[in-house]
């Protein structure tokens, strides 16, 4: 059985899906901070913190459903947040990861797949962006995820506990059977804001930043779809238990879309017009972030289905219609 942390959240309830329907058997964990209960699919579902030392001893003694790997999608996930409460923030993504990674060494379970993001590379200087690019995270949030990178490598080379460690680029779209939705409160990704204005609960979407040295002015982002980042974490089971190395690996499209064309995109595929405030530049925004997901591609067999913009914006406006 695999345990999912996070599993009430928007990747990893689309994850916990997709392995499920790949016959893997699946619990969650998931403390509900910041996720739905609803959107957990499974029927093993332990409500608690990932730090929880007496709760993780509890799943991983189960003699009847044995954990054999743990995917890792819980956090806390708002950069701003993250500048103005450090404390919080690495106490739950960095120190109760690491009592997490603890009790899966103290019951002997060696496989581990993480959520990583590309804000462990920081101001990147060179496009697309490679598994070498220089890392320079930015803030505590991105900080918080290179920690237990780093936190992993030690846990390899001491205890033999094997890694993926998957750097998403910009996660979007949505389950396309309507069953699962992108349900972050506050809502801080563009295309859910874009189509929060599209359906009028929103007034309008701001633009942060319009000269930008991009063709239109604003920045540039590689948006993926949550069902193919579901599919590398299937493949990511799949390499750890073929006894394979720990590695890193970027997931992202290989294409970039400014906020203009993701705005235009939904206008096209909502049929609605979409209010726009251009407002000032926000400090550490980078111009133009786009993978080279070539590692993945060639090492897992990993292939995109769904994430070209127009399945991603048509999928994410199909989840939100009641
Ligand atoms: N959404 C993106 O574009 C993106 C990009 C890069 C990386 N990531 C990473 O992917 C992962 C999932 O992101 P998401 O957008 O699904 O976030 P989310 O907030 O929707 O889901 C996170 C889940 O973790 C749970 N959680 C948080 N702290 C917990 C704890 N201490 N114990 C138990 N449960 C806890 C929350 O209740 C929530 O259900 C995160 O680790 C995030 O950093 C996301």
């Amino acid at each position: 059985m695999i345990l999912v942390t996070g599993g009430a959240g928007y990747i990893g309830s689309h994850c916990v899906k997709s392995l499920m329907k790949k016959g893997y058997e699946v619990a969650v964990l998931d403390n509900l901070s910041r996720g739905h209960r609803d959107a957990v699919l499974t029927p093993h579902f332990f409500e608690g913190s990932i730090g929880d030392a007496s709760l993780l001893s509890k799943i991983f003694s189960s003699s009847s459903k044995k954990i054999s790997a743990v995917m890792h999608f819980s956090a806390w996930t708002y950069v701003g947040e993250s500048v103005e409460k450090p404390a919080e923030y690495y106490q739950n993504n960095v120190a109760q990861t690491l009592a997490l990674l603890t009790a899966m060494r103290d019951h002997g379970i060696k496989q581990f797949i993480f959520s990583s993001t590309c804000a462990t590379y920081g101001d990147v200087q060179k496009i697309p962006i490679t598994e070498d690019t220089p890392i320079g995270p930015l803030n505590p949030y991105g900080h918080s995820k290179r920690m237990v990178e780093l936190i992993l490598a030690d846990f390899d080379r001491a205890y033999g506990m094997k890694h993926c460690i998957f750097r998403y680029f910009n996660a979007a779209g949505a389950d396309p059977e309507g069953q699962l939705a992108e349900r972050h409160d506050p809502e801080t990704h563009l295309i859910p804001i874009v189509l929060q204005v599209a359906s009028g609960t929103r007034s309008h979407v701001s633009i942060f930043g319009t000269d930008y040295p991009t063709p239109d002015g604003t920045c540039i982002r590689d948006y993926i779809h949550v069902n193919d980042l579901s599919d590398a974490h299937i493949l990511g089971i799949e390499y750890l238990e073929a006894g394979k190395p720990s590695n890193i690996f970027n997931l992202g499209s290989e294409t970039g879309f400014s906020v203009r064309e993701v705005i235009k995109m939904c206008e096209q595929v909502t049929g609605k017009k979409v209010p726009v405030k251009e407002a000032a530049r926000r400090a550490g925004d980078a111009p133009r972030l786009v993978a080279d997901s070539t590692r993945a591609k060639t090492v897992l067999g990993w292939k995109t289905k769904l994430s070209d913009i127009q399945t991603i914006v048509k999928t994410a406006w199909a989840s939100m219609k009641p």
